[in-house]
């Protein structure tokens, strides 16, 4: 039996912010213990981390990181808080946050509301005495006159307290972030990051939109590997509008959820097929089930990351598709999760 399903009707009854915020209220009294043990072959090394299992959550849930360990409790392998800019802000107006129900989407234009680094890096520097990973995903400040000097400052102010760092370039609600995913900008941003990370600090992800022009992936690629990125996370919510059914279709924001699936898997495969695996990728995007995350690895994901489909599928959904992920290793032969890694024929 699926508790969730009791209690979604009592969470989709209140605007979907409000249900968020009761959410995350909840799970701060929840008390954090060792996470439900996991099959040994779900277990990898990517970036030099050790990941107990590729199913993460995805920035955005925890924004405030409040309850990374709580998340973690729930069978997430891992969980990214963020996205932090240096100062705290408010964010966008209300109403910003939609649930597209019969597509199984969210919409958001949130932009970037949070508690700002400085909170947040005391309530990590409280978790980090725990195992398990969590990750922490910097952003900019809305009015910041110099963009690429507040991710160096989030490097500097967050490194001490993250597994590793995401660099967020890609959300689609800072009017011109995504500008510096253009050749010129990037390089100048990863030799700041570069510059700004400490020694033995934690590895660096780059998270890359889903809608990207001809011969992007291939520089972005390449701009990476050269300034030492880690990974990347391949995507963000996209601002393309396939045809959606629910009347919050027209919202503004970034689209999240199945009808992101296809660009997402495509933006995979593309970035899979620019960098042949010299630089791991972690798949994200209308990820709801184990079939999911598995045509995902295969197609040259090393990890994956989810946030929309919990909206509708439950906490404990990273947890199935764990499980699931180590029956279908199981059925196919592979002895562990890096085997199954990009062997998708094409
Ligand atoms: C409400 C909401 C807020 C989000 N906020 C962030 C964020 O602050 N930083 C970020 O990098 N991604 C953010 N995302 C994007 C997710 O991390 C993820 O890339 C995207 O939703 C696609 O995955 P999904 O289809 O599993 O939700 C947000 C997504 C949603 C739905």
């Amino acid at each position: 039996m699926n508790l969730y399903r009791l209690v979604r009707p009592v969470a989709f009854a209140l605007d979907a912010e409000t249900a968020h915020h009761l959410t995350i209220k909840a799970l701060r009294f929840f008390p954090p213990h060792r996470p439900p043990p996991l099959p040994k072959s779900l277990r990898s090394r990517v970036a030099g981390i050790d990941f107990p299992s590729p199913v993460g959550l995805a920035a955005g849930f925890d924004k405030n990181a409040e309850v990374p360990e709580q998340m973690l409790t729930l069978g997430f392998g891992f969980v990214e808080v963020g996205t932090l800019t240096p100062l705290p802000q408010e964010g966008n107006p209300k109403p910003r946050l939609f649930r597209l129900r019969k597509d199984r989407a969210v919409i958001n234009r949130m932009g970037f509301n949070n508690c700002g680094q400085p909170v947040a890096y005391g309530r990590l520097q409280l978790d980090m005495r725990m195992p398990g990973v969590i990750g922490v995903n910097i952003g900019v400040n809305k009015d910041s006159a110099d963009r690429i000097a507040d991710y160096a400052a989030g490097v500097r102010a967050m490194s001490e307290v993250a597994k590793y760092l995401t660099i967020n370039i890609s959300s689609p609600n800072t009017p011109g972030l995504r500008q510096l995913q253009d050749e010129g900008a990037l390089r100048e941003l990863l030799a700041a990051v570069k510059e700004a990370r400490p020694r033995n600090g934690p590895p660096i992800f780059l998270k890359v939109a889903p809608e990207l022009g001809q011969g992007e992936p291939d520089q972005i690629v390449r701009i990476a590997v050269q300034h030492g990125v880690d990974a990347l996370i391949v995507a963000n919510t996209t601002v393309s509008r396939p045809v959606l059914k629910s009347r919050y279709a027209s919202q503004q924001g970034g689209l999240s959820g199945e009808p992101l699936k296809p660009l997402a898997l495509k933006a995979l495969r593309d970035f899979r097929a620019a960098s042949g695996g010299e630089i791991p990728l972690i798949g994200v995007g209308g990820i709801a089930n184990a079939d999911d995350a598995w045509e995902r690895i295969r197609a040259g994901a090393s990890l994956v990351q989810l946030y929309t489909a919990m909206v509708y599928e439950g906490p404990w959904i990273g947890l199935r598709i764990a499980r699931g992920l180590a029956q279908r290793l199981k059925r196919e032969g592979f002895r562990n999760i890096a085997e199954a890694v990009g062997t998708e024929r094409t």
